[in-house]
């Protein structure tokens, strides 16, 4: 039996590798006959929440109106998959309240930030280091991490595999098990 379709909530710092987990598990998923829906920051922050920036008051929207949007879809019987920096505990729970307990799993996407630092695809860490950006989600901005999520990972120690099968694990689904029943001839 497939599991109710719910919602997958990845944070952790920039270039943690939540997008690519995200991804990962998706193409898992859809493989599979398996609906789901990723919801990235990046991308989200290009449409539905174009008009927000980084403040506190401003994070905590764009958290909200990506949960409303993860209940949206798990309702239409879809699994949504969000990867947001959301630093913030409170926003996370909002979230959580938002989507429905049963249905959110929040997964710490928990790659350090020296490793993050380091990786830097965008520049953005050497940028905010100089001063450049501010509120820069650790270097000049906070980031609370789950004190209790329902998985950690770390894209530093573990393969982007290792991190799909712990996360479909996560879920009571194997690769084998997340696809639909074989049809009968
Ligand atoms: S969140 O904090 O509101 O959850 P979100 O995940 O949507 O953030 O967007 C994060 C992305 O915005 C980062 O990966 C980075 O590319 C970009 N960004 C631009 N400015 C900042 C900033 N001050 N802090 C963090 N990320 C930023």
């Amino acid at each position: 039996m497939q599991p109710v379709p719910s919602t997958l909530w990845l944070t952790g710092l920039s270039a943690a590798g939540k997008t690519t987990v995200a991804l990962a598990v998706a193409e898992s998923l859809t493989a599979q006959g398996v609906p789901c829906r990723v919801l990235d920051g990046d991308a989200v922050r290009k449409q539905l929440c174009s008009d927000l920036g980084f403040s506190r008051a401003d994070r905590s929207e764009n958290v909200r109106r990506v949960a409303q949007w993860c209940a949206q879809i798990n309702n239409t019987g879809t699994w949504a998959i969000a990867a947001l920096i959301s630093p913030y505990r409170d926003d996370r729970e909002r979230a959580r309240q938002i989507v429905g307990a049963s249905r959110f799993h929040e997964v710490h996407v928990a790659t350090p930030l020296s490793v993050c630092e380091a990786r830097d695809p965008k520049g953005l860490y050497r940028s905010a280091r100089a001063g450049a950006i501010s509120s820069f989600t650790g270097i000049s901005d906070i980031y609370e991490p789950p004190q209790a999520p329902a998985l950690s990972i770390d894209t530093d120690r573990q393969s982007t595999q290792a991190c799909v099968l712990a996360t479909l694990a996560l879920l009571g689904m194997t690769i084998a098990s997340a696809r639909p029943p074989a049809r009968l001839a």
